[in-house]
Formats: C-alpha cells, sequence, structure tokens
C-alpha cells in the first residue's frame, strides 16, 4: 500500500508584471508517494522551483489544492476561486517537517557548520543538551564530525552542501526538497551527495523531491520521474519508463545527455558507415529494459529476417536493479524484412529509433 504524501492538484502560478503575465505553473497535478524519490526535470525557467515552493506554501498558488501528509494547507474552490490556507501558526509547524536544500546551500558565514545545524532547531522544544547531542548525530550522519568547529568558508561545496542537509534535517522532516542541490558541484562530489540522499531515503524512509535539469542525477536515485516544460509537466513515470521508453522529444534529449548516448550519436554520426549509408540500410537507435540482452536480439534479425546489425555502440544502465540497454547498430537486409524486423523489435519491447537512412 502507498500512500501521498504531498498532493498537488490543478496548480496554477501565475505572476503579473507590470505588463506581462507569467504562467509559471499551468495546471499541475502531482501525487507523491511516502518514500518515492521523485525527480522533476526541466530546462531553466520551466517552473521547477516555483511548482516546489508550492508545497511549503512559500509561494501561493493562483489556483489548485495543496494537502501535505493529510492536512490541507491551501485550497481555491473551482467555481468562486475563493482561497483557503491553513493558519500561520499551524504552517510554521507544518513547514519544520519539511526540509529544503538548494544550489548555492544558503549557510551562515559568520557561524560555524555546529551553529548553522543549531539554527535549525532555535525553537525546538529539545533542552540545551539534548540539541547539541541532536546537532552531533546529525554531523555524524552526513560525516562532518570533525569539521565541528570550522566556518563555511573552510569548506569545499560538497561539504556545504553537507552542513546544509545536516541542518534540513534537524527538525527530522519526513519530506526533503531539494532544488539544484547539486548543480554547483563537480560531478564526484555530485555522486557523493546524491548518495547520501539516497541512503537517508533508504534507511529512514524520507521522502525526497529531486528538483534539477540534468537527467542524471534522477538516474542515480529516483524512482519517478517528471518532466517540465514551460509550466507544464508533459510526461511522467517510474525511472524505468522514462528511460525505457520516453514519449516526448525534451524526455529523450534529457535521457540521451544522462546515457551520453548523444555524444554518441554526434561523434558515430560522422564516420563513413553512417555518413554514406547505402540503400537498404538504416542507422538505428535499439533501447530496451531488463531481460531482452543484446546478442540474441541481434542473433534473432538475422536468422528470421536475415537483416544484419552492425553494432557501432552499446550502453547497459542498471536502473534501480534492472538493466537498461541502448546500441547504435547499422541494420541492413531487403528494405520489407527490415520493416518487419523493426515491427517485431517493437513487439519485444525494443524502442527503435530511426537516426538515418531508410525513407
Ligand atoms: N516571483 C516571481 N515573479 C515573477 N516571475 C517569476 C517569479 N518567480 C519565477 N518567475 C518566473 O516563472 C518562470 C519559472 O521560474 P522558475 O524559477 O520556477 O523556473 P525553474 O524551472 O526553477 O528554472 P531554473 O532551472 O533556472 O531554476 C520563469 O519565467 C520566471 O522568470
Ligand atoms: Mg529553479
Amino acid at each position: 500500500m502507498t500512500e501521498s504524501i504531498i498532493e498537488l492538484k490543478n496548480i496554477d502560478v501565475t505572476f503579473h508584471q507590470k505588463k506581462r503575465t507569467i504562467e509559471a505553473v499551468k495546471n499541475v497535478s502531482i501525487n507523491i508517494d511516502r518514500g518515492d524519490v521523485y525527480g522533476i526535470v526541466g530546462y531553466s525557467g520551466a517552473g521547477k522551483s516555483t511548482l516546489v515552493r508550492v508545497i511549503n506554501l512559500l509561494q501561493e498558488p493562483t489556483r489548485g489544492s495543496i494537502v501535505v501528509n493529510g492536512t490541507t494547507f491551501f485550497q481555491s474552490d473551482e467555481h468562486s476561486g475563493q482561497k483557503t490556507r491553513i493558519s500561520n501558526n499551524d504552517l510554521r509547524v507544518r513547514r519544520r517537517k519539511i526540509g529544503m536544500i538548494f544550489q548555492h546551500f544558503n549557510l551562515l558565514n559568520e557561524r560555524t557548520v555546529t551553529e548553522n545545524v543549531a539554527f535549525a532547531l532555535q525553537h525546538s522544544q529539545l533542552k540545551d543538551d539534548e540539541k547539541k547531542a541532536k546537532v552531533a548525530e546529525l554531523l555524524a550522519l552526513v560525516d562532518l564530525s570533525d569539521r565541528a568547529e570550522q566556518y563555511p568558508s573552510q569548506l569545499s561545496g560538497g561539504q556545504k552542501q553537507r552542513v546544509a542537509i545536516a541542518r534540513a534535517l534537524a527538525n527530522d522532516p519526513e519530506i526533503l526538497i531539494s532544488d539544484e542541490a547539486t548543480s554547483a558541484l563537480d560531478p564526484k562530489t555530485t555522486n557523493q551527495i546524491l548518495a547520501l540522499l539516497k541512503k537517508l531515503n533508504t534507511e529512514f524512509g524520507l521522502t525526497i523531491v529531486l528538483i534539477t535539469h540534468e537527467m542524471q542525477a534522477v538516474k542515480e536515485v529516483a524512482n519517478k520521474v517528471a518532466v517540465m516544460q514551460n509550466g507544464e509537466i508533459i510526461e511522467r513515470g517510474s525511472l524505468l519508463e522514462i528511460f525505457a521508453q520516453p514519449k516526448q522529444q525534451l524526455t529523450r534529449e534529457f535521457i540521451e545527455t544522462a546515457t551520453n548516448i548523444d555524444k554518441a550519436i554526434e561523434t558515430i554520426s560522422h564516420e563513413p558507415l553512417v555518413n554514406k549509408l547505402k540503400d537498404g540500410e538504416i542507422f538505428a537507435r535499439l533501447s530496451y529494459v531488463g531481460e531482452t540482452t543484446d546478442e540474441p536480439l541481434i542473433a534473432g534479425l538475422f536468422r528470421d529476417f536475415n537483416v544484419t546489425a552492425n553494432i557501432l555502440y552499446g550502453n547497459i544502465e542498471v536502473l534501480q536493479d534492472t538493466p537498461v540497454g541502448s546500441l547504435l547498430v547499422i541494420l541492413s537486409g531487403d528494405p520489407t524484412q527490415l520493416q518487419t524486423a523493426l515491427s517485431t523489435l517493437h513487439d519485444h519491447h525494443v524502442d527503435v529509433t530511426v537516426i538515418k537512412g531508410g525513407n
């Protein structure tokens, strides 16, 4: 049984500026289940930050309803447009259960690591010595015990983000919102932070909303993905669904970047084999999930259709313990047989994208 911890329904956020109206979020509904790591991917300006700021009412929507952990934070009446919202006091208390981390860490520079984390406990009911113990425990969790008395300026980006994570966890939140938390970090540090987020998810059941413009980050930790463009969610699904069978062009682009296949296509496209395709040859990308493996697939094409496959590039990713493969191939054979081969592949849940040839 899964249970939604965040339910956003028909959310609009419209900004009115002097001469312009910006519809930053348009009719977005999203349900996030307890224990999800929900990736929201999109380019700059897509509306990702605006959407997640709605979750804890840092941004009041123009329309829609927000229910977090069973409590209605906000609701607008479909007909009258009348808005009701949670009391400020209640909101303040409930916001503590929603931690946030950001690209630029937002630490207090004139305070030590310990003080930065303790700051989040200023309204806590804990006694002083309990607070001290709590901070120490959090710093151990993010592996920064040895930095407790240092200042942010003495830390690397990854360490600063770990302080921010410790601070975000101070009030034992059930939800952590990460808005581009790894965007300012190098790839190795990014992976360390993502691994820490994953650990918090698996060990403590923390629900994570991961905003990013990098599908790579989502690929590492998310179990579900939504793709945003122009204020709308244009595609959503499990990580596997999205990677195996992306439907929208934008989703494909994100995935190709995340799997490096875009670079492979770019490089291989310049090779004579692809550049000068013969009649009856196509350059294609085959993608598949799970049990299907490349060998029987390719062997079957030849056995059943006399279609040969020249594999130019292959990549297998393991997403949530399931292999997801991509092959760049030149397929050649009798045109009719080739078409039948392609639809057979399709029937076997192999996603085929013809990149060149075959017209
Ligand atoms: N307070 C505001 N007033 C007016 N316009 C705003 C405001 N906040 C955001 N916008 C506009 O709403 C749109 C969505 O912005 P948002 O910051 O949500 O995008 P984003 O997907 O988070 O982008 P990025 O990846 O650059 O962080 C943009 O056009 C932005 O200029
Ligand atoms: Mg943003």
